[in-house]
């Protein structure tokens, strides 16, 4: 489903290389994870492939389905089926929550030639979700992200998640500033999502989230490259050694 192969990234503004060679291929099925030391370019690798344009691809290619998504801006790889949980989720000031739910899910029916939903049947589908994930329907009415907690955040990713069903997903950190509680909530989405249609990528540093989320494989990132890639033993490995031998093993 994600084949990554050689690709090279800067920094548009600086010409700074961050990845450097990364080659990554996940099945449809699969649930990968994508650890490493903090940055190893894990965050710019998930900007790379939302298309976020203050990265520029110099070397290599990103396929999707087979097709390369270079040339795709951010808005035909969402309509395409990507869908990115950043570390950082951006607040969007004026929009209420629900409102980005409505036009987020309407222009993927849009993209698929399907009509728009009916509004009682929107927010039928928003409430049952939301509901799931413990979200307090209050929020939906807020704008989106804005003064929300790390776990709010992450809780309203998981959402847009679950109201979009993906072909590709992409989390990344999506455990930091969770509590455990929030963790079991949010993990539990996410596996919920597990399908043999659907490959998911879950970055994180910590070997934590992956108890929740057990992954079919693991990948270890460091300047910019796959380094080392294994099952989930791997995580277990890095937790208890630490990136340090890994990193000396593949110097
Ligand atoms: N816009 C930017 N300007 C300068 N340096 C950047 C920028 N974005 C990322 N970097 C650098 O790229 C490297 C990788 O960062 P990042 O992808 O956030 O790592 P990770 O998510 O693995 O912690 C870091 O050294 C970081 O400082
Ligand atoms: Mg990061």
């Amino acid at each position: 489903m994600l084949e990554i192969k050689n690709l090279h990234a800067r920094i548009a503004e600086s010409g700074v290389e961050i990845i450097r060679g990364l080659n990554l291929t996940v099945k449809a099925g699969e649930v990968a994870a994508i650890m490493g030391p903090n940055g190893s370019g894990k965050s710019t690798l998930s900007y790379i492939l939302a298309g976020r344009p203050d990265y520029e691809v110099t070397e290599g290619e990103i396929l999707y389905n087979g097709e390369s998504i270079l040339e795709m801006d951010p808005a035909e790889r969402a309509a395409a089926g990507i869908f990115l949980a950043f570390q950082y989720p951006m607040e969007i000031p004026g929009v209420a929550t629900m409102e980005f739910l409505k036009v987020a899910m309407n222009a993927q029916r849009k993209a698929r030639g399907e009509e728009p939903l009916k509004i009682p049947e929107l927010i039928k589908r928003v409430k049952e979700e939301a509901g799931l994930l413990s979200m307090d329907m209050a929020m939906l009415k807020r704008p989106l992200n804005v003064g929300f907690s790390g776990g709010e955040k992450k809780r309203a990713e998981i959402l847009q998640m679950k109201l979009l069903q993906p072909n590709l997903c992409v989390l990344d950190e999506t455990d930091s500033g969770l509590d455990i509680d929030a963790l079991k909530i949010v993990s539990d989405g996410v596996n919920a999502l597990r399908s043999p249609d659907r490959a998911i990528v879950v970055i994180t540093h910590y070997q934590r989230l992956l108890e929740h989320i057990v992954p079919d494989s693991v990948h270890v990132l460091y300047k910019g490259q796959v380094i080392k890639s294994g099952d989930k033993s791997l995580a277990f490995e890095l937790e208890e050694n630490g990136y340090a031998g890994i990193i000396e093993e593949a110097a």
